[in-house]
């Protein structure tokens, strides 16, 4: 019994393989109406979400499988005060595998210590999002046909943003990776993510001025300000329009850029952009449904 709490719990030939397979469910889905036939899902949301959640759901419908679960705190018996510990205990008792969302980072880990049943994390505080990032490595897999030698522009709340820690994780195991790291001096990736990258020699950049880099990125991952990790909403107000991407801005950028955003989008992509031909962000919400579905069945240990 296993669970994906961190991007690193996958080997990058698992992460290899989780890509076949979705290749595959892409090509024939047929073939996989019934790989979870009679399997439960408990989808444990303790904050919102409308694609993770969702495309869990969809993922575990499209294998034949079912779905139960919460997606509010407030519904649950947290309210009452609950551990994590004890409700992962006691969902154990009714589904085959948990996909977990909490505002508290390290949330997901508790559970899976306590689970009899594989847990995956579907995005703990402003720490991990391991499941965004196998649908942007489907993506960039998809768009670009390979990870290494790319130039990843990652753009907006660098901070808090979980999507964009784990996706840098990621990334850094491919070879000849450059990262450009574009946020507001308050908004800066952290150290313990950036620790590895300076540990293992690979080039990275920071900059508060995304017009001046745009022109060397082969992937341009935007990011929303996280409102709800904020402590002061002056702060948030001051920050949240830090970086909104136009045809403008976009000018200087190679024809073969891909524009990425895990959404939801506040204002950091103009709608214009939407019908550009390097839009991948609607993409990556279908991708994220084949990854679920192939990390479903892999922790299922479904052939
Ligand atoms: C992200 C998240 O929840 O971290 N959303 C998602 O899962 N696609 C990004 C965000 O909320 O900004």
């Amino acid at each position: 019994m296993r669970s994906i709490i961190n991007i690193l719990d996958l080997t990058k030939e698992e992460i290899d393989q989780l890509i076949q397979v979705a290749e595959d469910i892409i090509a024939h889905p047929q073939n996989y109406l019934e790989k979870c036939k009679h399997k439960k899902l408990a989808t444990l949301f303790y904050e919102p979400s409308t694609r993770t959640r969702l495309s869990f759901e969809a993922a575990m419908y499209e294998l034949g499988g079912h779905v139960i679960g919460f997606s509010e705190a407030n519904s649950s018996s947290a309210a009452k005060g609950e551990s994590v510990a004890d409700t992962a205990k006691t969902i154990s008792c009714y589904a085959d595998i948990i996909a977990m969302r909490h505002p508290k980072e390290g949330a997901p880990m508790v559970a899976a210590a306590n689970a009899t049943i594989p847990v995956i994390n579907g995005g703990d505080g402003g720490h991990n999002h391991p499941t965004q990032t196998l649908a942007d490595l489907l993506t960039i897999h998809r768009e670009k046909g390979t990870f290494e030698g790319l130039t990843v522009g990652l753009c907006g709340d660098l901070k808090f943003g979980r999507t964009v820690h784990s996706l840098i994780t990621a990334m850094a195991r491919y070879d000849n990776v450059r990262f450009v790291l574009i946020s507001p001096e308050e908004l800066k990736v952290p150290s313990y993510v950036k620790m590895p990258l300076k540990q293992k020699g690979i080039s990275y950049i920071q900059t508060t001025d995304i017009e001046s880099v745009i022109a060397d990125l082969d992937i341009l991952y935007m990011t929303r300000v996280q409102k709800e990790r904020f402590f002061n909403e002056d702060d948030y107000i001051r920050l949240k329009d830090s970086y909104i991407l136009t045809p403008q801005k976009l000018a200087k950028a190679k024809d073969t850029l891909s524009i990425m955003h895990p959404l939801p989008r506040v204002n950091e992509i103009a709608l214009a952009i939407d019908d550009d031909p390097r839009a991948a962000y609607f993409k990556q919400v279908l991708n994220g449904k084949y990854m679920r579905m192939a990390l479903i069945m892999m922790l299922l240990e479904v052939k």
